[in-house]
């Protein structure tokens, strides 16, 4: 059959922008078929394009030509239709679709391409898995909802590029041909043809290099900048993924905090006009292990972790009392209303603490005659009344306990927390709570390598006050590190950073790192402490997880266009692939597996 080509048709409107103020205009729309419905005489065609639908009829007494053509349309053909505005008739009328007032009565059809039959019909009506929406992404991108969210990516790009345009800071592109920049993960690496045996490593962030525009002095750096990290996949994590990288010179933690605080409030009113209060609430790491039992508070709901080992040490319930004796903690929650709780549902949250390494749980419902509870004869009445007082319980609370090791403790209270604030619908939808965690730990030893590792990168600065610990205890030390953490999620991480040699050369040491390995991975960036650094910091926003959280998607792959799969492959392409033997030896490689 023979295709039309456009010829000299222009396209006057999009498929979403038609209105009663069109009636009578001659227009040319082209788009896709969403769906054609034939009635015989009549037959309409909803028409799709990225901007929305219109609705087209074609009738019989009005084009017997186009009408004959339109008999032949399916789903997913590309057309361009020539024809007149029209009202809907009386009754007709779509008050879901923006267009839903009016129809377009074609004059000329034009059939610019055909389809093979999608593998998934693009309306939605029916699903096909994830597997072969990803393979076939192209047409998945065509569905209203995922392109939305595409779209809302791209404008909160632009907001968050005009915004640090305004506050001075310059857009620097750094390389991807790199050395690796230490982030936790594994590099993906790209074998160098010219230099064999060598490799670059893609950046798991442009850490170093925007440590070297401060030395240049470029003073205010950013860049929408992609990383790349081989590590294992979750919901919240992609391979290649999207941060807003930032770095100020001559600032402090507040200086940082502040312009991240202004983008976020421009962002959001801009985006979603929703208004979001600043300064931002601050909490220490120490203070939100302890009251969270997470690095990741989400403050959108109260419960929070309280001590309550003082008010049962006389009690003569063995668990408490051994586990106090030993060091540790009996920490609770408070649920409110949370009463009606079956035994059920109380023996799969006590399955989730077990998880975490903790015993398991107990608990106290409030009855009007009092605790209903495998303690009730073990506690005594003035020391319930203490506990009660302590975490404001009422009638009808539940009370939730764990005692162990207080980081076992945390942990466990945490991870119920969050789960009983599901269970209970705690969170509405539309609310935001962004909270600064600060002061982590600079390192953390780890016990298998026997070693120190860097919480968060080896450039965190000490805290000034805790540099003396250095020597004695590093595990004390405490970072000049914040996270940004919006609705129980971290978007973002950053630091002050060290800018003096000496103290660079301490924490290297400190992990154990050699002058020679040191000199090999981090010479260039010694070096450049040598040249006047001046001090600085900044941090990298999880560009990804910040459109998730803002238009409401429960996996980074609803906002990434070409996402990889959970083998961390390509869907589209295919990739990774095997590649010509040729190829490889080009590049001075032999594979060990054939
Ligand atoms: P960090 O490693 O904390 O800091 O990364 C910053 C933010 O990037 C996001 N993120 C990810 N998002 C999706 N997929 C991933 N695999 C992934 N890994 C991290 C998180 C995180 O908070 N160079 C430092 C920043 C600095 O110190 O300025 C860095 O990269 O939202």
């Amino acid at each position: 059959m023979d295709i039309d080509t456009i010829g000299d048709w222009e396209r006057t409107n999009d498929c979403g922008s038609l209105r009663r103020d069109d009636i009578g205009r001659e227009v040319v729309l082209m788009g896709w078929v969403n769906r054609r419905r034939d009635l015989g005489k009549l037959i309409f065609v909803d028409l799709r394009d990225r901007f929305g639908l219109t609705q087209i009829v074609f009738d019989e007494e009005f084009d017997e030509v186009s009408h004959e053509r339109a008999g032949i349309l399916r789903n997913e053909w590309v057309i361009a239709v020539k024809g007149e505005v029209a009202p809907r008739l009386l009754g007709q009328e779509n008050p879901e679709m923006p267009t839903g007032d009016i129809e377009v009565k074609a004059k000329e059809l034009k059939i610019l391409n055909e389809t093979e039959i999608p593998p998934f019909q693009v309306d939605g009506k029916i699903d096909a898995s994830e597997n072969v929406r990803l393979r076939y992404r192209y047409l998945e991108l065509r569905r209203p909802a995922l392109f939305h969210n595409l779209f809302m990516r791209h404008r909160i790009a632009l907001v968050i590029r005009s915004f640090l345009n305004s506050e001075g800071f310059l857009e620097v592109e750094t390389p991807f041909l790199t050395k690796s920049t230490p982030e936790g993960a594994r590099d993906y690496l790209v074998p160098s043809r010219i230099n064999k045996g060598s490799f670059y490593a893609l950046p798991q962030s442009p850490q170093l290099f925007k440590q070297l525009l401060m030395v240049a002095g470029f003073n205010r750096y950013f860049q929408i900048v992609k990383c790349f990290r081989d590590e294992d996949l979750r919901v919240d994590r992609q391979p290649e993924f999207t941060q807003v990288d930032l770095e100020l010179s001559f600032v402090n933690e507040d200086g940082v905090m502040d312009v991240v605080e202004g983008m976020m409030v421009d962002v959001f009113s801009k985006i979603l006009d929703h208004p979001v209060s600043r300064p931002f609430p601050r909490i220490e790491y120490e203070k939100a292990m302890d009251l969270y039992g997470s690095d990741r508070p989400d403050a959108r709901f109260g419960m929070e972790l309280t001590d309550v080992s003082d008010q049962l040490r006389s009690s003569t319930f063995r668990a408490f009392t051994e586990v106090i004796e030993k060091g540790g903690v009996v920490k609770a929650i408070n649920v409110k209303k949370g009463a009606s709780f079956s035994r059920k549902e109380l023996d799969e949250l006590s399955s989730m603490v077990t998880d975490s390494g903790a015993k398991g749980l107990l608990w106290a419902k409030l009855r009007p005659d009092g605790w209903q509870s495998p303690l009730a004869k073990s506690v005594a009445p003035n020391s319930r009344g203490a506990v009660e007082e302590r975490l404001g319980a009422k009638e009808g609370d539940l009370i939730i306990f764990v005692s162990a090791m207080d980081h076992i403790a945390n942990e466990a209270l945490g991870l119920l927390r969050i789960e009983i604030s599901k269970r209970l619908d705690l969170i509405k939808d539309g609310d935001y709570s962004f909270v600064w965690v600060t002061r982590f730990p600079l390192l953390d030893y780890d016990e298998n390598e026997k070693r120190y590792a860097a919480v968060h990168h080896p450039f965190t600065a000490p805290l000034e006050e805790d540099i003396p610990l250095l020597g004695e205890r590093p595990e004390a030390v405490r970072a000049r590190s914040y996270d940004l953490v919006l609705n129980g999620e971290e978007i973002g991480g950053g630091s002050v950073r060290i800018h003096t040699i000496d103290l660079q050369n301490q924490i290297f040491r400190i992990l154990g790192l050699g002058k020679e390995e040191v000199r090999e991975k981090f010479g260039f960036f010694l070096e450049a402490l040598r040249y006047g650094a001046p001090p600085h910091g900044g941090i990298a926003l999880g560009f990804d997880r910040l459109v998730a959280i803002m238009v409401g998607a429960k996996s980074l792959r609803d906002v990434i266009a070409f996402p990889k799969t959970q083998r961390a492959s390509c869907a589209v392409t295919d990739a990774p692939s095997p590649v010509d033997r040729d190829q490889l030896s080009e590049l001075g490689l032999s594979l060990i597996y054939p």
